[in-house]
This record gives C-alpha cells, sequence and structure tokens, in this order.
C-alpha cells in the first residue's frame, strides 16, 4: 500500500532525472553544464518533477530547489547545517580564495562584521555622489546615434564604482583590461564547475593557462592598490583603510593573503552582478514603452537635473523595474550548499557533503508565486503587490546569515544608473539581435547587447 512505503522504506529516493554517470557529459549534464540551454533545462526538469527534485548522475544526486519554504530552512532557519558547496569554492577559489564570499564559520563571522560597516545604510549613501558622477562622466563619451555594447558599459561603470567606492581607487583607465580578465576568470570558474569530468576537462585546458595568466595580472593590480593604501598616513574611511587597520584579539593584522582575498571577492562581487542587472533592465525598458514612459514621468519632476540618494524616495518606480529584470534575469541564477551532516529535508535524506542547488531562476519563473510568468511587470512589485508574494520566493540576493552583503548598495547603484542614464539617453535595442541569457557563473546577455544611444531631446527649461 502507498501509504506504508516511506515507513517500510527509511531512505525514500527524492525523484528526478537519472542520468547514467558514463553518458553525463553527452546527455543531460551537457545542455546543464556547458550551456545549451542549461536555463531551459532546469526549468523542463521543475515542471516535470516539482519544486525540489535531484538530479541523479549515477548514485550521486544534484538536490534541485526551487520551493520557497525550502529555501527558508535551507538558508535562514537551518543555515548553521549548510556551508556554502564545495563545487563554488572549487570554482572560484583559485581567484577569491577565503574571502568573503568563500569563508566559513567564526573566521567568516569576523570577516562579515569587520567589512559590514561599509555598507551601512548611511555610509552607502555617501557613495550615490560617485554612483551618479561616475555615470554621468560614462555617458559624457557617448555620442548620439552611436551603438555601444550596453553590458559592456555597465561593467566598465559599476567597476569604476566599487573601486572608487570601497577602495578609494580609480581603475577606470583599465577597465577594459580588467574586463577581458574578468571574462577569463568567469569562464575558468565555470569551467572548475564540470572539472569532475575529466574529458571536459581536456578541452578546457587551454583556457586553464589563459585564466593562470589573468589571476596572476589581477592579483598584481589588487596588490598595487593595497600597496598604495598603506602609503597613505591619513585615514581615507574606505573599507580597504577599515581593513588595513584591523586587528584580531592578539592585536595581529589581518595576513596579506587574507586581505587580497577580501579586496578581490569585493572587487568582482561587487561590479558584475549589478551590471547584468542593469543591462537586462536596460533590454527589458527598450522592449516595453509603457515602462519607459512611466519611469520618465517620474523623472519629470527633476527636470534634467543630477539625481542624488535622497531622491530615490521619490522615484519608486525605478525599484520596481530593477527588481522586476532581476526576477526575469538574476544575475545570480542560484545559491549552492552543502549538508555539514547527514540531513533530513522535506522526509528525504541528504547525506553530508551532497550539494543542494537552490534555482532562483526557476523559482522567479513559477507560475504558482509569478502569473503569466515570463511577461516583464513592474507592478509585481507594487508595495501591494509585493506584500503578497511568499517570504523567500524573490531571491536575487539571497537570504538568511550569507544573504548578499551589497545588496542595498546594489540597489542604489541600479536605480540610479538606470535614472541618470535614462534622463539623458533613449537606449534601443540594435534590430536583428537576437538576446539570449547565457550561465557563464552569473546571467549575462550572450554576445552582449547592442544599443542605439538616442539622445533625448532637451526638457523643458534647459
Ligand atoms: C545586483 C547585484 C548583486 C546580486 C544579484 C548579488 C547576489 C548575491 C547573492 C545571491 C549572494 C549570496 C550567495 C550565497 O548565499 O551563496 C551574494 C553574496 C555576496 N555579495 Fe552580492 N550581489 C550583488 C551585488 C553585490 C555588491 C554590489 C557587492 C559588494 C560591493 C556584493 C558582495 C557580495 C559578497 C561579499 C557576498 C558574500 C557575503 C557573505 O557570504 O558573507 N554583492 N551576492
Amino acid at each position: 500500500m502507498s501509504t506504508t512505503t516511506i515507513a517500510a522504506n527509511p531512505k525514500p529516493r527524492l525523484p528526478g532525472p537519472a542520468i547514467p554517470a558514463w553518458t553525463q557529459w553527452i546527455t543531460n549534464l551537457l545542455p546543464w553544464r556547458v550551456n545549451l540551454d542549461s536555463l531551459g533545462f532546469m526549468l523542463k526538469g521543475a515542471r516535470q518533477f516539482g519544486n525540489f527534485y535531484a538530479l541523479w548522475v549515477g548514485d550521486t544526486p544534484i538536490y534541485v530547489v526551487s520551493d520557497p519554504q525550502l529555501v527558508r530552512e535551507i538558508l535562514v532557519e537551518r543555515a548553521a547545517e549548510f556551508h556554502k558547496a564545495d563545487l563554488v569554492k572549487h570554482a572560484v577559489g583559485s581567484f577569491a580564495g577565503n574571502g568573503l564570499f568563500t569563508n566559513e564559520g567564526d573566521f567568516w563571522r569576523r570577516q562579515r562584521k569587520l567589512a559590514q560597516p561599509a555598507f551601512h545604510h548611511g555610509r552607502i549613501e555617501a557613495y550615490g555622489v560617485t554612483m551618479v558622477q561616475q555615470t554621468q562622466e560614462l555617458i559624457a563619451a557617448w555620442q548620439a546615434g552611436e551603438r555601444r555594447d550596453i553590458a559592456t558599459e555597465m561593467t566598465k561603470l559599476t567597476l569604476g564604482i566599487v573601486n572608487k567606492t570601497l577602495f578609494n581607487v580609480d581603475v577606470r583607465a583599465q577597465a577594459d583590461q580588467i574586463g577581458e580578465l574578468m571574462t577569463v576568470l568567469l569562464i575558468g570558474a565555470n569551467d572548475r564547475i564540470n572539472s569532475y569530468n575529466p574529458i571536459w576537462n581536456r578541452f578546457t585546458q587551454q583556457n586553464q593557462r589563459k585564466e593562470a595568466a589573468a589571476r596572476q595580472e589581477l592579483f598584481t593590480m589588487i596588490d598595487g592598490i593595497i600597496a598604495d593604501h598603506r602609503q597613505h598616513t591619513e585615514d581615507t574611511g574606505d573599507l580597504l583603510a577599515m581593513l588595513l587597520a584591523a586587528r584580531d584579539e592578539d592585536g595581529n593584522p589581518m595576513s596579506e593573503q587574507q586581505l587580497r582575498d577580501e579586496i578581490i571577492t569585493l572587487f568582482i562581487a561587487g561590479h558584475e552582478t549589478t551590471a547584468n542587472a542593469l543591462a537586462w533592465a536596460f533590454y527589458l525598458v527598450a522592449q516595453h514603452p509603457a515602462v519607459e514612459a512611466r519611469l520618465m514621468a517620474e523623472l519629470a519632476p527633476f527636470d534634467g537635473k543630477p539625481l542624488g540618494v535622497r531622491d530615490l524616495a521619490a522615484l519608486p518606480y525605478s525599484e520596481q523595474v530593477i527588481k522586476e529584470a532581476m526576477r526575469l534575469y538574476p544575475p545570480a541564477e542560484g545559491v549552492t550548499r552543502q549538508a555539514i551532516h547527514d540531513i533530513e529535508l522535506a522526509g528525504y535524506p541528504i547525506a553530508k557533503g551532497h550539494t543542494i542547488a537552490i534555482s532562483t531562476y526557476v523559482m522567479h519563473r513559477d507560475a504558482k508565486f509569478y502569473p503569466d510568468p515570463d511577461r516583464f511587470d513592474p507592478e509585481r512589485f507594487s508595495a501591494e503587490n509585493e506584500a503578497k508574494l511568499p517570504r523567500y520566493a524573490y531571491l536575487p540576493f539571497g537570504a538568511g546569515p550569507r544573504v548578499c552583503i551589497g545588496n542595498s548598495f546594489a540597489m542604489m547603484e541600479a536605480r540610479l544608473i538606470l535614472m541618470t542614464v535614462l534622463q539623458q539617453y533613449q537606449l534601443l535595442l540594435a534590430p536583428g539581435q537576437m538576446v539570449r541569457a547565457e550561465q557563464v557563473f552569473t546571467l549575462r546577455p550572450k554576445g552582449g547587447l547592442k544599443m542605439t544611444l538616442q539622445k533625448r531631446e532637451k526638457l523643458h527649461g534647459q
């Protein structure tokens, strides 16, 4: 009888696609890992098996979760029973080392506490001036009617902003070079997610060599930033100065290695994701004239004047637009964990060390939470509608103790950039372009996002 099955079998096997280990790289895993249609593959899995299923690779499961209640359990209520997944630590560890993103336990707690003041509300308000200033400087170089890759422009911009605000350095002159390094590093991280597959590994050897060179170049750059800072005798008050001044209970400063790991982590985590959120927002706004008209109506009272953080209160629709763009295209597609000991989740046993992949992308496109889920509709995030969403069904920044430390920074930055650009330019999708999302660690527009820059007529009174 079906009601006795679970009792008779204390270790039920969570249903899901079963993939013989030897075929993994040519069958189901190929589209997922190698990115032919990894996102479609995840959506299909959830449609077939529900919000909690296992991808069985031979006997090894990867648990795929897109259920808000389970998200709450894993990331919040039982957070102490999980660590970041080895898969991800292995993927980014070669450049992000033991920084905030990958660190664990008491050491992570201490480092997070050290960094936290740089992200306090009062502090990030001051960053708003840099955010708007650097956006204006970027667009001052744009020519009316020209075509640019907006994904690249946004990456340069957010890279400049995170470096100026957190480390008080201007890296904009090296932005193209850094952009190339970042791409090599992220492709390398993606490759390592596949690295249990020896055949795939052989294909990626060339990139491994490129990655080693890119990593070295980035380390040299970061060491230069740290050395420069050490020469300042005055307190610059930025995050790097705070990390340099920090002492442990024995009075020792942070090790050089740890310092570099923290800086690289913030350097990378602090720009790539926000740039993607913005690229997707411009892409979506360009296709929805009514949304753009509403944003312009919000901007009208400012009459072209430079925006500041305090103006954001009068620009609530800009927040709805950024949130909805991140619903459809969450820059961090998912969050991974592994249990630190054998546990049970929703009645199923999860063995210590097995990977749990929370798919933000799948959850954000679930019609149960978001009716007509593929439609871009910022109204979903009006105060009234947002309050009706189940808690943890919206997860762009993760949740619980490991929630993104830069979430308020990123929201403020994305809104200020979006609105400052729109004040001066209408961005039109270059004709004939097929825009697709690709998952290269973060969710980016594949091949960039070419847009034509149409200068707005000067507003009345300017
Ligand atoms: C739209 C922009 C951003 C998105 C979508 C995003 C997303 C995320 C997510 C999902 C996590 C949690 C990962 C997990 O639990 O495994 C995370 C962590 C983190 N993010 Fe962000 N992030 C963004 C912007 C930023 C910015 C601007 C910064 C810094 C300036 C930043 C720094 C970090 C750091 C250091 C962590 C690790 C925190 C910890 O574990 O203590 N992020 N981010």
